[in-house]
């Protein structure tokens, strides 16, 4: 019998031609929105195999839903705090993400967001399309560069040292980080980068990049005290996850001119109503979570997760796995 497998998504092109020519019951949530709660726990009962998105809750009601047949989930993200690692692990499952591949457009986009809120862009581009162009002068829309300026790095793993070294290239001259351990000598040495602690970073950063995963302790990291301790001109970077961040204190901290500029990927909840305080700010650029949305990592992203679903169906090891 062939296996079952349930898809939350329509995939890139690519990956999608690849998924219809395999063997599977495939079962394909195919709307242009992420796949209701009720629908999903409906249709998990009996699969073999799961391919989510970081948008699905992988927990222990949707794990009995599916019942014992279950051998592996695959998550199309790198980012994994959505899964309830242990539970799936107690249930011998094998559990798939999609590290590495997704490094290059996520740092290119946290680049863009550090220098777009550095450089006002919100406000430049909203000057130029509203009519508020006047004449040139010596200090309108001035913003700050990074020339000679401290990056401070909260996590350097793979995409907070891609970060680093992009920023390097625009005059960063002193890069120190913080996280929960001290890189090897030959990461640093990469970078010239200087583990601190965090409340050294906050101080001495004219920009800050937050590229740590979302766990119990980077939960609400960010909050009054920590944008307390900041340069007030300082440029704050999310591009991780929304819950590192205690958004309610981001807005406050904008409100008493805490902060110079912000850019932010993610958001809590996601998507960010419109009607958001965090939008009336001029100085706050925010995106959609696009930091992996290059067609290119897009398609390497599905494509992996579906090796991952294809090794898992033959129970062998995961090419991409999370333990
Ligand atoms: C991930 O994969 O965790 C990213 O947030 C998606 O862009």
């Amino acid at each position: 019998m062939a296996p079952k497998v349930l898809v939350t998504r329509l995939l890139p092109p690519k990956t999608q031609a690849r998924l219809l020519e395999q063997n599977f019951e495939l079962i394909q949530w195919k709307e242009n929105s992420s796949i209701p709660r009720d629908v999903l726990l409906e249709k998990i009962q009996g699969v073999d195999a799961l391919f989510c998105l970081l948008t699905e809750k992988i927990d222990n009601e949707l794990l009995d839903r599916a019942g014992p047949q279950l051998k592996v989930v695959a998550t199309m993200s790198v980012g994994y705090d959505h899964i309830n690692v242990d539970a799936v692990k107690s249930r011998n499952i094998k559990l798939g993400y999609t590290p590495d591949v997704l490094t290059d457009s996520t740092a290119d986009l946290t680049v863009l967001l550090a220098l777009g809120a550095s450089r006002r862009i919100k406000e430049c581009i909203q000057a130029a399309e509203n009519g508020l162009w006047g004449k040139w002068g010596p200090t309108w829309l001035c913003g700050t560069q990074f020339t000679n300026k401290t990056l401070g790095v909260v996590g350097l793993g793979r995409i907070g040292e891609a970060v680093a070294k992009r920023l390097q290239a625009f005059g960063i001259s002193r890069v120190i980080y913080s996280g929960r351990t001290k890189k090897s000598e030959q990461v640093e040495a990469r970078l010239n980068a200087k583990y601190v602690p965090f409340d050294t970073l906050l101080t001495e950063s004219d920009v800050i990049v937050v590229c740590c995963a979302l766990t119990k302790e980077t939960e609400n990291l960010f909050d009054y005290k920590a944008f307390s301790k900041m340069k007030r001109t300082v440029v704050f970077v999310n591009s991780a996850r929304g819950g590192i961040v205690l958004q309610d204190d981001l807005v406050r901290a904008l409100e008493e001119n805490l902060i110079g500029a912000v850019g932010l990927d993610v958001t809590t909840p996601e998507p960010l109503p419109p009607t958001h305080k965090l939008y009336s700010f001029p100085n706050c650029l925010i995106l959609p979570h696009v930091g992996s949305a290059t067609m290119e990592t897009r398609e390497n992203m599905a494509n992996m997760t579906l090796e991952n679903i294809l090794a898992g169906l033959k129970e062998e090891k995961l090419p991409y796995s999370i333990y």
